[in-house]
């Protein structure tokens, strides 16, 4: 072969090889344009999980209307699995899942549901259970012919000298080789910056932070003297200049709700799941979908704040302002309209107030404002709004030109 024509071989190998991974990852985005939503087991069950826990939800989580309003995964966290055989190959619990895995998939496609699960990139998980480090294309496998289509890896038990981008990119390939199209959930707490690299590697979302707790305020250290565990606001807190790493296929993942699970009140709570809305946060229920309040219900189920979570534009929203306890978070939508809440942190009610200009209007436009919570059209205001916000509350809105 002349000089010139290995030249050109040479580049259009480069190139095509280059098409390959656009695509592959261009797949792979297409697993979660809109932030993932559904339910999982860890936030109320914790190690307690079962085959009757997961139909049960399952079925609730269609018969509540959760699917009705969006809900598709539902994902089993740590400690369904026990050991590996001598094959290496991981046993699921059997006193817990005595049918095995497959059987609870299958009940959860049944239901037009999607059905995920948890491993772990170190050789333990969290919660001490085998892990997925050395077996992960072994694992993939598996989870591909059992039917998974969410897996949550997380990063316990690593080793010291473990790469945190190329693990991630290890089980992606994996998953990749199975067959079967699986949404990664990258799950290292924010570590080493996935907001960085979890897209490139193949993510399809990644935790920001450490685990969320049932709780308003700060951070707290772990009985055990670690540091630390986050409520709602420490969280929130953390979101801040993350906002541009996010986008279709590739989410900040500020950690799974705790609505309904009983640590924070309803306007709490209400504040919580608006939060998450506007940073276009993946929406993963964390309740008894069994025996939910009406309140939760009505939470988990507000179609106009799961409109805003789930708008196609993809933009994760920003905190515009900062004024002592009072803040506005906005978030642009694909239509023009910006989705905003109006958050009191304080212990008394606030009024909270917004300019156009800070949401990239001009001062003359006239806009009609939406009440989210209130499901009420407020009438049309020109150049900026306010309304009265209850301690620990929002006040979330839709400001339409
Ligand atoms: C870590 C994760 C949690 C949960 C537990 C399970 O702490 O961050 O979300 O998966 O492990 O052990």
């Amino acid at each position: 072969m002349g000089k010139q024509k290995a030249l050109l071989v040479f580049w259009l190998c480069l190139f095509q090889a280059g098409l390959g991974f656009s695509e592959e990852n261009a797949m792979r985005k297409r697993l979660a344009l809109t932030p993932p939503m559904g339910w999982n087991t860890w936030n109320k069950f914790g190690c307690n999980v079962s085959d009757e826990l997961v139909r049960s939800m399952a079925s609730a989580m269609v018969k509540s209307g959760m699917k009705d309003a969006g809900y598709e995964y539902v994902v089993i966290d740590d400690c369904w699995q026990v050991s590996r055989d001598a094959n290496a190959n991981i046993v699921v619990d059997p006193q817990h899942f005595p049918s095995g895995m497959k059987p609870v998939a299958d009940y959860v496609h049944s239901l037009g549901l999607k059905f995920g699960i948890y491993s772990d990139a170190g050789s333990k998980t969290c919660a001490g259970r085998p892990g997925g480090l050395g077996h992960e294309y072994q694992d993939a496998v598996r989870y591909a012919s059992w039917g998974v289509d969410y897996l949550k890896y997380d990063w316990c038990n690593t080793l010291a000298t473990q790469d945190a981008r190329a693990s991630y990119e290890n089980i992606r390939a994996a998953l990749d080789a199975s067959g079967r199209p699986i949404v990664l959930s990258i799950c290292e707490w924010g570590k080493h910056q996935p907001w960085l690299w979890g897209n490139d590697a193949g993510g399809n979302l990644w935790r920001t932070t450490g685990d969320i707790q049932d709780r308003w305020g700060g951070k707290q250290k772990w009985p055990s003297g670690d540091c630390c565990s986050n409520g709602v606001l420490a969280i929130v807190d953390e979101q801040v200049g993350l906002e541009s790493f996010a986008g279709p296929g590739h989410w900040n993942d500020p950690d799974m709700l705790e609505v309904g699970n009983g640590g924070m009140t309803t306007t709490e709570y209400r504040s919580h799941f608006s939060l998450w809305a506007i940073l276009a946060a993946p929406l993963m229920a964390g309740n008894d979908l069994r025996s939910m309040t009406p309140e939760i219900h009505d939470i988990l189920t507000n179609k106009e704040v799961i409109a805003v979570d789930q708008d196609e534009l993809g933009r994760e929203g920003r905190r515009i302002s900062k004024d002592g306890e009072r803040e506005v978070w906005a978030r642009p939508l694909h239509d023009g309209a910006r989705a905003l809440v109006l958050l009191n942190r304080g212990s008394s009610e606030e009024s909270v107030a917004v300019d156009w200009k800070q949401i990239g209007y001009p001062d003359h436009l006239g806009a009609s404002v939406r009440d989210l919570w209130a499901h009420r059209d407020l009438g049309q205001f020109t150049g900026k709004f306010s309304a009265p916000v209850a301690s620990h509350g929002v006040v979330m809105v839709i400001v339409r030109p």
